[in-house]
């Protein structure tokens, strides 16, 4: 039997920014930043863009860390206000929700921490994975952390509520309102393609809303025109 696939639409962009500034000063996230796995490759003077920064937890991690060249782009204006107020020296910067308003080979390691899962659609997770490459310097380091597919009851039953809505297996709508992605290692594998592997590690998180989920964390090399170690590193 065919199974007709509806397309998810317009872009659900506008209306996760208007979500993640509603609930800015009340949610408390997780994903845990290997700071081992960083300060193998990228030293102390490393510029490092944290995209999707929300509070700034991740940019408070890094200065504890010793890192001292951070930049922080989100697109909602009250997670970047609550960042502000916990970290008042902290260069952020708002987006559209799709650009990196940065100069091209700019960044020497990018970290995308609980993003994709905030971006449903393949095409809009391509783009911003062509935006990274693109401010990127030569061999420099993407950081990601996000959700897998999981294989409990009540997963599965919100996976198969929503794929004909959404036309992607793992695409569902929280009660909250927000659509989010768990994703099959196959897409995180296509989806990371065009950056040669230097670190992986399943595991398993808590998620935002207190719930667990087996999760990645993938570190990656750029590899247009890689030669060495990037700017900054040991
Ligand atoms: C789950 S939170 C994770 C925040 C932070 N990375 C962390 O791990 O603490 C996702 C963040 O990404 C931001 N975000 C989601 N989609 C975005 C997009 N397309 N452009 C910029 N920011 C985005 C949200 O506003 C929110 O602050």
């Amino acid at each position: 039997m065919a199974v007709l696939f509806l397309s998810m639409g317009p872009s659900q962009i506008p209306m996760q920014a208007r979500y993640w500034d509603a609930l800015a000063d009340e949610k408390h996230f997780c994903h845990p930043l290997n700071t081992a796995w960083l300060m193998r490759y990228a030293g102390p003077r490393a510029r490092i863009l944290d995209f999707g920064c929300g509070y700034g937890r991740s940019l408070s991690e890094l200065q504890t860390g010793g890192y001292m060249n951070m930049i922080g782009i989100d697109f909602s204006f009250r997670m970047l206000s609550r960042c502000r107020s916990q970290i008042p020296d902290a260069r952020l910067i708002q987006n559209d929700g799709q650009s990196i308003p940065l100069q091209g080979h700019s960044v020497d390691v990018v970290l995308l921490f609980a993003v994709l899962t905030c971006i449903p659609q393949d095409e809009e997770q391509r783009n911003l994975l062509r935006e990274i490459s693109r401010v990127l310097r030569p061999g420099g380091l993407v950081y990601v952390s996000d959700l897998f597919l999981n294989h409990d009851l009540r997963n599965l039953e919100r996976y198969d509520r929503y794929v004909g809505q959404y036309g992607t297996y793992g695409v569902f709508k929280l009660p909250e309102g927000v659509v989010v992605r768990h994703h099959t290692n196959e897409w995180v594998e296509e989806l990371t393609r065009p950056f040669c592997q230097v670190e992986f590690e399943a595991f398993e998180v808590t998620t935002m809303n207190r719930n667990k989920s087996a999760a990645f964390q993938y570190l990656g090399r750029s590899v247009t025109g890689t030669r060495g170690l990037i700017r900054g590193a040991r």
